[in-house]
């Protein structure tokens, strides 16, 4: 497929998208078009250029994957249209009620579609090696503004009908769609934020450096070739911090934290602009590339914008991720490449990806030097723009840069599993200094004495990580009646909190944790709760009593993974 043209409407009574979607194909001499599918009703397939029915079957359902949709052509077709619907159902689409809003007057739907769940959405090709330009028309109840990762309104249509052109070729995995009561605020002349009219001036607020942040990510690694580069954000049941669909970020309302501390997510997702959405990961055994390249990006932009204390500090909580993934994975799945095979491409989202994949990245730079990666990446982009990249091809490109690496160690930061020996360790002063605080309270020291002041969100969340484990409950309230952590107001602080709190059963902080786990759907600061609930029999019963309210909040994907941690469904 070389183009597709949507034609939606947008019902939320049935919780459903129906209507048409148009492919135009390639040159080609097959008979046959194989699309994918998963939870659709196809209703109809016609051949437009003909104006006649075409036959079509489809493959009984094979887990994630879903069914193949088999369309017989006859020679040089090259429009297809398939008449369909989704069912409510469907793992991509998140459908909330007006009260999961922040406006809590109108419903709000959205999509995320990576890794392969645009097919749950829009029979095509899913598959990150295969590109098309899109357009859409959207039909939505009057007064809701509909978003694509696409050229968008920044005001609702009077009658409900949006059109969207994507003239940039992207995979399947960037077709986004998001429809609610929206406001819209200039970021700069490039960039702006979408959100809920109560929550737009504190988003836009905490994002005002974007603008800064596209000019760095341009100097270091070429032109921006989206056009505008604008966030949303979303409900807090958004399941991710954030998603870089083209010219639109879809983001987590939990980075909001009032003091524009979490902002590293901006940077992550505007560097896909460069790594993923211009270079893409051939296939899902490759996420590596994607993401680990772009944990590199961002902590370039953070360096350039904020200087090296914060780059340095990212770095090493990155690094005490990616430790506690080598503890925690089977070695097998400590590689950058994996074998996916048949298994969930989900299942390559780990820490390996990210900060595994990340240090490999400054590896070279320490070795080949800063000036030279820097080079090289800019290259990389334009060079590759709009293609896809493996990992075979990538360490190719490696060595002809650089004839005098060390081929083997570089195909075993690749396909070994663990970290070679040597492998970087980023380390970062400010936390030196953190990690000494946090041993003198593990010692018995008050909290009131130890010296905090000036700490950013960064180095209080690394000192929730480095508490011994084994503090008792009253030193624990110690702590909180000092530094007010159940009362944060920043919700990756609650994230690193409530482990503590489960662990040592804190009451006090007992409804705040609850509230948590109902509110917010973002499963990086979840799931580790809901696991370490699920970690003790009491533990486990409390955790099934809560799933039962806070299921209907989640979106399907985040809800399918607290279902296998709790053991049960709770429908
Ligand atoms: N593309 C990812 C999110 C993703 C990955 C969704 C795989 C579905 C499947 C996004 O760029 C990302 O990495 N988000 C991080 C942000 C963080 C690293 C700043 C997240 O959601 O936590
Ligand atoms: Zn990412």
């Amino acid at each position: 497929m070389e183009h597709l043209a949507l034609d939606l409407a947008v019902d939320f009574e049935a919780r459903r998208l129906a209507g048409t979607t148009t492919l135009r194909l390639a040159p080609h001499a097959s008979e046959r078009l194989l699309l994918d599918t998963r939870d659709l009703d196809i209703r109809h397939v016609t051949l437009p250029e003909s104006d006649t029915p075409a036959p079509f079957e489809l493959s009984p359902p094979a887990p994630h994957l879903g069914s193949a949709l088999s369309i017989r052509l006859p020679p040089r077709t090259r429009t297809v249209r398939i008449e369909y619907a989704t069912r409510p159902g469907a793992a991509a689409l998140q459908w909330l009620a007006p009260r999961q809003t922040a406006g809590g007057r109108r419903p709000f739907l959205f999509t995320q579609s990576q890794a392969i769940l645009a097919r749950t959405w829009v029979p095509c090709q899913d598959t990150p090696s295969v590109r098309f330009t899109y357009e859409a028309t959207v039909r939505v109840p009057p007064g809701l503004l509909a978003l694509m990762s696409a050229e968008n309104p920044t005001a609702p249509a009077p009658d409900g009908v949006h059109h969207f052109r994507m003239p940039q070729p992207i995979p399947s995995y960037l077709l986004a769609l998001a429809v609610g009561e929206l406001a819209f605020r200039p970021l700069g002349p490039r960039s702006g934020l979408y959100a809920e009219p109560p929550i737009v001036e504190a988003a836009a607020w905490e994002f005002a450096d974007t603008q800064r942040m596209m000019a760095a990510a341009e100097r270091l690694f070429g032109p921006y070739r989206w056009g505008r580069y604008d966030l949303l954000v979303l409900p807090p049941s958004f399941p991710f911090g954030g998603m870089e669909n083209p010219r639109l970020t879809f983001a987590t309302p939990t980075v909001l934290a009032g003091d524009r501390s979490l902002i590293a997510l901006v940077a992550h997702e505007l560097a896909h602009s460069w790594s993923g959405n211009l270079v893409t990961n051939a296939t899902w055994s490759d996420f590596w590339l994607n993401e680990g390249v772009t944990i590199h990006l961002e902590r370039r932009i953070l360096e350039e914008l904020y200087g090296q204390g914060v780059a340095d500090m990212q770095a090493a909580l990155g690094l005490s991720y990616l430790d506690a993934a080598l503890r925690d994975l089977p070695p097998a799945d400590t590689r950058l490449h994996l074998d996916l095979a048949d298994r969930d491409p989900d299942e390559a989202v780990t820490d390996i990806a990210y900060e595994k994949g990340g240090l490999f990245l400054l590896e070279l730079e320490r070795k080949v030097g800063r000036a030279d990666l820097d080079r090289f990446l800019r290259a990389y982009f334009d060079d590759f723009a709009f293609r896809p990249m493996t990992a075979e091809r990538f360490l190719a490109l490696l060595r002809a840069r650089w004839p005098d690496l060390d081929a083997a160690r570089l195909s075993e930061w690749v396909y070994g599993t663990g970290l070679p020996a040597g492998a970087p360790r980023p380390v970062s002063a400010a936390f030196r200094a953190v990690e000494i605080e946090a041993r003198a309270f593990g010692d018995g020291a008050p909290p009131e004495g130890l010296r905090t002041e000036g700490w950013s969100a960064l180095e209080w969340l690394h000192f929730l990580r480095s508490l011994p484990p084994d503090l008792s409950t009253g030193r624990l309230a110690a702590l909180d009646g000092v530094f007010r952590f159940t009362a944060s107001r920043n919700d990756e602080i609650l994230g690193e909190w409530f482990p503590h709190v489960i662990a040592h059963r804190y009451e006090p902080a007992g409804p705040a944790l609850e509230e948590f786990l109902i509110r917010v759907g973002r499963r990086k600061l979840h799931e580790p709760l809901w696991k370490r609930l699920a970690a003790t029999p009491e533990g486990l019963e409390r955790a099934r009593a809560l799933w039962r309210k806070a299921r209907p909040n989640y979106h399907p994907i985040a809800a399918a993974g607290v279902d296998e941690i709790v053991g049960e469904t709770g429908r």
